[in-house]
């Protein structure tokens, strides 16, 4: 773990640099005032700022009084990648033995000796696999340390690296330099358990597209920090490459923000149920609103819609965006949206057709591939015991009252 440097308001001084002068001295002292701002709450002790700084926070333009920047937060691990070619940093942050916990990613952009671009990603307790307390435990064993001048990969080949891990979510032909061991560290989550058989290439979804990658790389630490869109999602990754190949893997998933202008949610046709008829939304408004292998997400739900009546029945459900219930699979249905997945349960909750039973709720996967490939499947289930957090998945629980 990395020590902190502790500053004192005006230590700085007119600490300009131009883009010459991009060092890493002058890098580390400022994403360093970054982390005492933080600590303090106090935006004014991150230095030097530019006149014209763009801040956002999970993609979406942030001030720093509305900010994270603003909350004291206790500070239990920092580290810093230094990027002298750009002339920018990442950060990042763990605070897990704090009121609330939180884990935070933070790009920096530098204009004219000035920060001119912030970004930072901020995730707390309900996003993806979050736990302040694994991502410290494991994070903090890891070594990120400066590697020897002879042995350093360049930057085209660190940044090769992170993009065939993140093209292989949408190509699974793409070849990634695999490094063995690896291990990836994903919310408070790891794959392997620091030994030396941890693996990088397990449990890789499909049919997911991490598009818009802004990186940031430190070839002296082999590191190499990408934001991007997770399907929608702001998400972090970065990557820790030597020797061309993989050997530490970060994420960092702002479910919360899902849906912010940049998901695909569209409002549902209406269903017009005969009363005693169950209707299923399969009618041509349906099937015609999307393109084959598309579908029509609704998550976040809007307030009060998190429960839904089947028309024409009286089974209502409760929805749960982003949850998976992993048991009690009754088949596995292609459908086009959510209500199509509930309105099967309630056709086998009505007029049961199993011996498993009746069923009890559902679960839709809906972005590893295409509808009815791959895993992305309606899920009905006679039993929900036990639910989980799961990346475009939906799941509906019948209401027994
Ligand atoms: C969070 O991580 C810690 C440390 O790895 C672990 O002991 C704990 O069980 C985890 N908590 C949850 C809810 O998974
Ligand atoms: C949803 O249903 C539950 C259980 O019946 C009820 O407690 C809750 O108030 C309902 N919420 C809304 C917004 O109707």
């Amino acid at each position: 773990m990395h020590s902190l440097v502790l500053l004192t308001v005006g230590a700085f001084g007119p600490l300009l640099a131009t883009a010459a002068d991009c060092t890493r001295e002058f890098l580390k002292t400022s994403a360093d005032s970054l982390v005492a701002a933080q600590k303090a709450g106090d935006p004014a002790l991150l230095q030097p700022v530019s006149s014209g700084l763009v801040y956002n926070e999970n993609f979406a333009a942030a001030t720093f009084k509305s900010g994270i920047l603003a909350t004291p937060l206790k500070i239990d691990h920092s580290r810093h990648s230094l990027d002298t070619t750009q002339c920018a940093t990442y950060t990042e942050l763990i605070s897990a033995t704090g009121s609330k916990p939180y884990v935070l990613g933070t790009q920096m952009y530098f204009k004219d000796g000035a920060v001119s671009r912030i970004e930072t990603l901020v995730t707390t307790t309900g996003d993806w696999l979050f736990n302040a307390t694994g991502t410290l435990n494991w994070a903090s064993k890891e070594d990120w340390g400066t590697i020897p001048e002879g042995k350093r990969d360049s930057r085209a080949v660190i940044q090769a690296a992170a993009d065939a891990y993140c093209d292989i979510f949408s190509d699974k032909s793409v070849k990634v330099p695999w490094g063995y061991p690896c291990s990836r560290l994903e919310g408070g989550s790891y794959t392997g358990n620091g030994g030396p058989n941890d693996k990088c290439d397990v449990g890789i979804p499909s049919g997911v597209a991490l598009v818009d990658r802004h990186y940031v790389i430190d070839e002296t630490v082999g590191a190499v920090s990408v934001f991007l869109s997770f399907s929608g999602i702001p998400d972090s990754h970065e990557f820790r490459v030597e020797n061309g190949k993989l050997r530490f893997v970060h994420t960092l998933t702002v479910m919360s923000a899902r849906g912010n202008g940049k998901g695909k949610a569209t409002t549902l046709p209406t269903c017009s149920a005969e009363a005693g008829k169950i209707c299923f939304a399969t009618d041509k408004s349906t099937t015609n609103a999307v393109a084959l292998g598309e579908v029509i997400t609704e998550c976040p739900l809007p307030n009060g819609a998190a429960n839904y009546t089947v028309p024409g029945t009286n089974l209502k459900f409760r929805r749960m965006c982003e949850t998976d219930y992993p048991s009690g699979d009754m088949g596995k249905f292609p459908v086009l949206s959510m209500p199509d997945c509930i309105h099967l349960c309630a056709q086998l909750n009505l007029y049961p057709a199993s011996a498993e039973g009746r069923c009890l709720g559902v679960s839709w996967v809906y972005a590893d591939g295409p509808q009815g490939t791959g895993i992305s499947f309606c899920y009905p289930k006679s039993s929900v015991a036990k639910s989980q957090a799961r990346v475009a998945t939906e799941s509906a629980v019948l209401i027994l009252e």
